[in-house]
């Protein structure tokens, strides 16, 4: 009979790399092509004609809604706009410095002591929660996104669709129909993306018997190191801290000389091209046009060029957080946050899959193997 360690190292997997969760129905991502689907939609094709509204419908329910569906979400969505007081109010406790993601994560989780019935985790009541997390999320994210800029919440913006009234109230101004679909758009191809890190850990705190907002809450804070979502921000400064081409070339070169892992770069799952970026770059590259911001433009070109001729042979490409800090960046946002919209999206997926792994769920535990 063979020891029990060496029966269990045949199955270990570091970073559980290649490991299978369960069944799913909701996205199909495709690392070796570069192909990304939710529910059977081409990402492309949702990216183009839809808005972050009715895909965050499609992601959570399954299917693209009716007309009176879409408004009835929308209604939803309007109808939660307004947290919990005490969750505002915890703001002005913390300090201007704070992270942003820190004080939005703080300020959910005051918001979720407010909800009365959050002890009752039986499924038709965690399937009433996605519109009240999705509302109030972007209200405290763009609260505290005001606060570390030094700046009161702006007002919730009625009869507008979700990325346009959060870019309201984060940003305190008017946007032009090009900026409200640029965002929307990145709202649109982050929205789902599988089971990744930050995903599991939803899943694993859902898979326990707690509420949804505890899942989202775990995911947030997974989702918040800098091999995850917090690449964007650090990918973002890599590209702005140039002065010319020539300066990021001789820079990428020195960091691929020393084996600098670049954030922005690499995946996974994606061996290939990120489907993500595809969609999105022809939107950036006119924003920061708009912006007068060509030069970022042909410096992100040929960090993303070098890096690629260099790695590519590894499968290591842009990804979606390399590209995203951009928009941010055209939009406005302070760099501090840059996580902020991207988990106003990503938790779209993370609440579609803790709901249909509650449809037939065995808590997530695995196990490690004693070497001591
Ligand atoms: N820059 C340079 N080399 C890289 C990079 C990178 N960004 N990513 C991976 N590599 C190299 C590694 O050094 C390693 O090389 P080796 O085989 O010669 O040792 C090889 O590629 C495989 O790397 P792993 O870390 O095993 O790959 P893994 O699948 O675990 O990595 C990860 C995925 C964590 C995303 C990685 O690519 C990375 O650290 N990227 C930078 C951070 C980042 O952009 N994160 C956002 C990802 S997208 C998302 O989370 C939403």
């Amino acid at each position: 009979m063979r020891p029990i360690n060496e029966v269990l190292v045949q199955t270990y997997h570091r970073g559980l790399e290649n490991l299978i969760v369960g069944e799913t129905n909701i996205a199909k991502v495709d690392g070796e092509k570069g192909k990304l689907w939710y529910r059977g939609y081409h990402l492309e094709d949702l990216a183009e004609h839809s808005n972050f509204d009715e895909v965050a419908y499609l992601i959570i329910h399954g299917r693209l809604p009716t007309t009176s569906q879409f408004d009835r979400w929308c209604k939803e969505i309007e109808d939660w706009h307004e947290p919990p007081i005490e969750a505002m109010t915890v703001l002005g406790w913390l300090p201007e410095n704070t992270q942003a993601l820190m004080l939005y994560r703080t300020m959910l989780s005051v918001a979720a002591c407010q909800i009365p019935e959050s002890k009752n985790t039986r499924l038709d009541a965690q399937w009433r929660r996605p519109a009240r997390i999705l509302s109030w999320c972007s209200t405290l994210a763009a609260a505290a996104i005001c606060h570390i800029s030094g700046k009161a919440p702006n007002p919730y913006n009625q009869g507008k669709l979700f990325s346009a009234n959060f870019l309201m109230q984060a940003l305190g101004r008017e946007l032009t129909e090009n900026e409200i679909k640029v965002f929307d758009v990145s709202m649109i191809v982050l929205a789902e993306h599988g089971v990744h890190a930050a995903a599991l850990a939803a899943l694993t705190t859902i898979s326990t018997g707690a509420d949804l907002g505890s899942a989202v809450l775990a995911g947030m804070g997974a989702l918040s190191g800098k091999l995850h979502g917090g690449a964007n921000q650090l990918a973002f400064q890599n590209l702005k801290k140039h002065q010319s081409v020539d300066e990021a070339k001789e820079w990428v070169a020195n960091k691929l000389q020393e084996g600098y892992r670049f954030p922005g770069f690499g995946h996974r799952i994606y061996k290939t091209h990120d489907p993500r970026v595809k969609v999105l770059e022809p939107y950036i590259e006119q924003i920061l046009h708009d912006k007068g911001e060509n030069l970022l433009w042909d410096i992100y070109q040929t960090v993303r060029d070098d890096v690629e001729a260099e790695l590519g042979g590894k499968g290591i490409y842009v990804n979606a957080d390399g590209i995203t800090g951009l928009i941010y960046y055209a939009l406005g946002f302070p760099p501090d946050a840059f996580r902020l919209p991207t988990l106003l999206s990503v938790q779209v997926g993370w609440m579609a899959h803790c709901l249909e792994y509650l449809s037939d769920s065995k808590m997530i535990e695995p196990g490690a193997i004693y070497i001591g």
